[in-house]
């Protein structure tokens, strides 16, 4: 039986035997694309990083492409842990940029499914396919219909409209009709009507394994605004369900892909009977770890929200579970399978269990303290949680308005009706409030333009570079104030330094001074400077555009900061660091004051 990894082999092989270029799957991120309304977080098709090049552009491999691209896919969140829905996956696939068209597309999928050798040797007397039954603008497609009849009998090919058989990346892309391929996964249905199909297809008995889209039209605001300068195919084959097929499995959970995550997660947990909540665990463990691996932190919005509540999602199926396990363990597992096939997680191993063990444990935690206030909530007025309290308990607390709601109905708690909206009314508050009050705290504290607090300004963001390396990534700023005559910095760290770490921070803050570094900065949106792990307070931010300020550069680059400047252009003229006073502020939090001379 093909394993998946030998399943993406043979794909890639039987596209390269045929002289398609073998392109590296593009990082889960997609390229900058703003302003372009189509934008997706995350790329979600293996035609995503190349829509340039289906719109025209010349691809430097040439005119055929085939690749296995990582794609995450969140739409379809509450379908993860049926039989074929999963928020990370694979998708197999070959490109003719302006090259071959139906053709060849046709007789290549058919081949590659059918052929014992160099394919799948998937039964062929269980595939069907469906073709584009055409619309207002693009008529019905006879070709592909007549070109798979060399393969497939009539009665088994199925016309179908827009809703199934048209293929689009966003209302203003590339796109065209497709053919797509079915597998019969029963085993025993044979041929079939029209409606028996499509029954089949809603019951899951039949499952789609591939697409072949001729893409050869341009869409403007969701219509079909002309032709492409080429006629292109685009292909996508889901690794996972292709998997499930070839090894007759009944969902792809219980293909090899998820063998070993999903026998430690039921190693773990006393309910054995609790399919779903599993399903998911796997699932989700296996995107957080894809989605670290290409850079992504957790963090309150875009990419960095996916994960976020991917990681929370996946910690609440845990609990339902009563699962006891490391998850380090899982995240291990995970890499072991696809490390050599994705060479970066190998490589990012640590950070990858840092930061999903981190966001793990700080929800642990939030969910802890929460339950508590929650609990207290729901004694003392054991009526109706408002939405006041709900904004209390996500601002005071920590606790999520969204997951008050769901432990509304584990305590048997009512919601007012409108308690929602009021929470969100609240919070928009809120957040203008403490904007302002940023506002303000950035004139009082950093914003002093004196050539001296210029100097100290850049050496704060060295200093806290400095921490980070000496004391841990722990390290956080919590605070800045600036005067002519003295630096000062809070940050997060539980110890007092001892002598010899204060020594080791003034060295190299000092060291680097030395140096001589350049400072440059460049406007960026919020998500890419939380991308580039930049440090800074994120929180207090709001605008859209922020400067991410950098010390050194290329190879030498020291430090990354979000700030509003204005900084010294060389650390050259910074003159000697010393650190005059280490000091405890608050649980926590300690306080060092430093001066230039
Ligand atoms: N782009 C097509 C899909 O994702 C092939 O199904």
């Amino acid at each position: 039986m093909l394993t998946s990894h030998e399943i993406r082999k043979r794909f890639l092989d039987f596209f390269a035997s045929e002289r398609h270029v073998v392109l590296d799957s593009a990082s889960l991120v997609t390229e900058d694309a703003s302003g372009d309304t189509d934008a997706t977080l995350f790329n979600t098709a293996g035609m995503q990083p190349l829509i340039p090049y289906l719109l025209g552009k010349e691809h430097p491999e040439g005119r055929r492409l085939a690749s296995s691209q990582k794609c995450v896919r969140t739409t379809d969140l509450e379908d993860v842990g049926d039989a074929t829905h999963a928020t990370f996956f694979e998708m197999l696939g070959n490109w003719s940029l302006g090259d071959y068209f139906k053709q060849d597309a046709i007789r290549w999928s058919w081949e590659f499914l059918t052929n014992k050798d160099k394919g799948l040797g998937l039964d062929s007397s269980r595939l069907y396919v469906t073709v584009f039954a055409g619309n207002d603008s693009v008529e019905r497609d006879d070709e592909a219909a007549n070109i798979w009849k060399q393969y497939v009998p009539e009665h088994r090919i199925y016309y179908l409209d827009s809703r199934s058989n048209w293929w689009k990346a966003g209302d203003n892309s590339p796109a065209g009709p497709s053919t797509e391929m079915f597998y019969d996964v029963t085993g025993e249905l044979g041929d079939m009507s029209h409606e028996e199909f499509l029954r089949a297809d809603k019951e899951q008995k039949v499952v789609e394994i591939w697409n072949d889209v001729f893409m050869v039209y341009k869409l403007k605001g969701g219509e079909v605004e002309g032709m492409l300068p080429q006629k292109n195919v685009d292909t996508g084959a889901g690794l996972e369900r292709v998997t499930a097929v070839v090894q007759g499995a009944t969902s792809i959970y219980e293909t090899d892909i998820y063998e070993h995550l999903l026998a430690r997660i039921s190693a773990a947990t006393p309910h054995l009977d609790a399919l779903r909540p599993k399903r998911i665990v796997a699932d989700h463990i296996r995107t957080a770890v894809f989605l670290v691996g290409d850079g992504i932190k957790p963090s309150n919005t875009d990419r960095g929200y996916v994960l976020r509540r991917i990681i929370r999602r996946m910690v609440n199926n845990m609990n339902i579970l009563e699962m006891n396990c490391d998850i380090t363990e899982l995240i291990d597992i995970v890499i072991e399978k696809y490390g050599q096939v994705y060479l970066n997680l190998d490589k990012k191993k640590d950070i990858i269990i840092a930061v999903i063990s981190q966001e793990v444990l700080k929800y642990k935690k939030t969910l802890e303290r929460g339950k508590k206030e929650f609990q207290k909530l729901a004694q003392k007025n054991n009526t109706r949680i408002t939405g006041q309290e709900l904004a209390i308990l996500e601002q005071t607390h920590g606790f999520p308005a969204e997951l008050s709601l769901d432990l509304a109905e584990e305590f048997g708690v009512r919601i007012e009706p409108h308690a929602f909206d009021e929470y969100k009314k609240l919070t928009e508050q809120h957040q203008k409030k403490s904007r302002a009050g940023a506002e303000q705290k950035f004139k009082g504290g950093l914003a002093g333009n004196s050539e001296m607090e210029i100097r100290y300004h850049t050496a704060t963001h060295l200093l806290h570079q400095a921490l980070r390396d000496v004391l841990g990534n722990h390290v956080m700023q919590k605070g800045s104030n600036i005067t002519p005559e003295r630096m000062r910095s809070d940050f997060s760290h539980n110890n007092k330094m001892t002598d010899e770490e204060i020594h080791r921070v003034e060295f190299i803050v000092n060291e680097k001074i030395q140096e001589g570094l350049s400072v440059s900065f460049q406007t960026v949106s919020l998500e890419e400077a939380q991308n580039s792990g930049a440090l800074g307070l994120f929180e207090d931010r709001y605008e859209d555009r922020l400067d991410l300020y950098q010390i050194g550069s290329g190879d030498g680059m020291y430090s990354l900061e979000i700030c509003g400047g204005p900084h010294v252009s060389n650390t050259k003229e910074l003159g000697v660091f010393k650190i005059i006073k280490e000091e405890a502020l608050g649980s926590g939090v300690r306080r060092i004051k430093a001066v230039l001379s």
